[in-house]
């Protein structure tokens, strides 16, 4: 909105605007799958250094996935930037995204250079998030509910209709944290725990972080989300508190892919080498995204949840991001609980 407000005021005064600098450094069309606002800053900034014109859609990272392979023979996206590694490892295996090894891979933090060895160099990581959940101070004071540390805490009926989570196919965070309760109970345990859960679930929504953020406006008590999703309601000014569960919790690899047949592909690569760059990826807090990011040289957010005092298993990126088992525990989730839904 503010760009165009801008556009139409140079416009108005008569100022030239940079298209024809725009227009001969060629377009990027780039699916984003992290937050709006980190998305939007991406854009601007990449424009402004290179002068190329990003055409940009956010969607969430299952709902990215489902687009790129429905668009396998057309392929209308050139870059998948963010968005949990997952889908990004399910794209890769099924040849949906292209081998690319930026010189900047020898800067990354180990965890980010696996998740591209693992790949076939098809993806990379570029950030890092622990799974947890935020809930509104305000609204369990005022209801005297006790703060849900554990897994096992979110099961108390107090909680009936309190609780919000996304829908793991269309989003990465619920994928996650689906993937993460198989990895800690074992798969029919954890579709039990998931059974009782849904009695205190609201609403299953699109997106990762939407939980969190119906809990910053005491829509909900409890957003199961990434811990810096929380984090940055509460750098919002909200009432909101990050938990990490007792019992231990699994983390997404954020990543970035390069779509096979991508049509502007030496405009991808441009946007992929910037956007593993240190000073790129130091800028991320300023729209209070608060990942760890990939590139070692990069500034560590203060804010940014530490990893070192989360219980993080060690969740098995192959196994869950594997066609196999990604569209096996998505089918059983439709059946089991999607199905029997609020
Ligand atoms: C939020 C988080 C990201 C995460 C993304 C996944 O934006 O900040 O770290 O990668 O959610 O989104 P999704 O809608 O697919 O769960």
């Amino acid at each position: 909105m503010r760009s165009v407000l801008i556009a139409a005021a140079a416009l108005a005064a008569g100022v030239t605007t940079n298209a024809p600098a725009t227009r001969a450094a060629g377009d990027l069309n780039l699916i984003c799958s992290a937050d709006v606002v980190i998305c939007e800053m991406m854009q601007q900034m990449f424009q402004k250094d290179t002068g190329i014109q990003v055409n940009m859609v956010r969607l969430s990272s299952g709902e990215t996935y489902a687009k790129i392979r429905a668009e396998a023979r057309n392929p209308k996206t050139d870059v998948w930037w963010a968005g949990t590694g997952d889908p990004h490892l399910q794209a890769a295996f099924e040849g949906l995204t292209q081998e690319y090894k930026s010189p900047l891979l020898g800067e990354l933090n180990n965890w980010a250079q696996k998740q591209a060895e693992s790949s076939g160099y098809r993806t990379v990581g570029v950030y890092a998030g622990a799974l947890g959940w935020g809930y509104n101070t305000d609204l369990f004071k005022q209801k005297g509910y006790k703060e849900p540390k554990c897994w096992a805490d979110l099961l108390d009926s107090a909680f009936k209709g309190e609780i919000q989570m996304a829908n793991p196919n269309s989003s990465g965070t619920a994928y996650t944290a689906l993937a993460t309760l198989v990895q800690i109970m074992g798969e029919d345990k954890a579709f039990d725990y998931l059974k009782s859960l849904n009695a205190n679930i609201s609403q299953y929504t699109k997106s990762g972080s939407a939980p969190v953020k119906a809990a910053a406006r005491g829509e909900t008590a409890i957003g199961i989300v990434f811990m810096h999703d929380a984090v940055a309601q509460t750098a919002e000014g909200f009432p909101v508190k990050a938990v990490a569960p007792c019992e231990g919790t699994g983390y997404e690899i954020g990543s970035m892919s390069i779509i096979k047949g991508a049509r502007n592909l030496d405009n991808a690569k441009k946007w992929y080498d910037w956007a593993l760059s240190a000073p790129v990826q130091s800028h991320m807090k300023d729209a209070k995204s608060f990942q760890l990011p990939s590139n070692a040289k990069a500034e560590i957010p203060k804010e940014s949840p530490k990893f070192s005092e989360i219980k993080l298993i060690d969740y098995d990126f192959g196994t869950y991001g594997a066609p196999e088992t990604r569209k096996k525990l998505l089918e059983r989730w439709d059946k089991e609980i999607g199905a029997n839904a609020n």
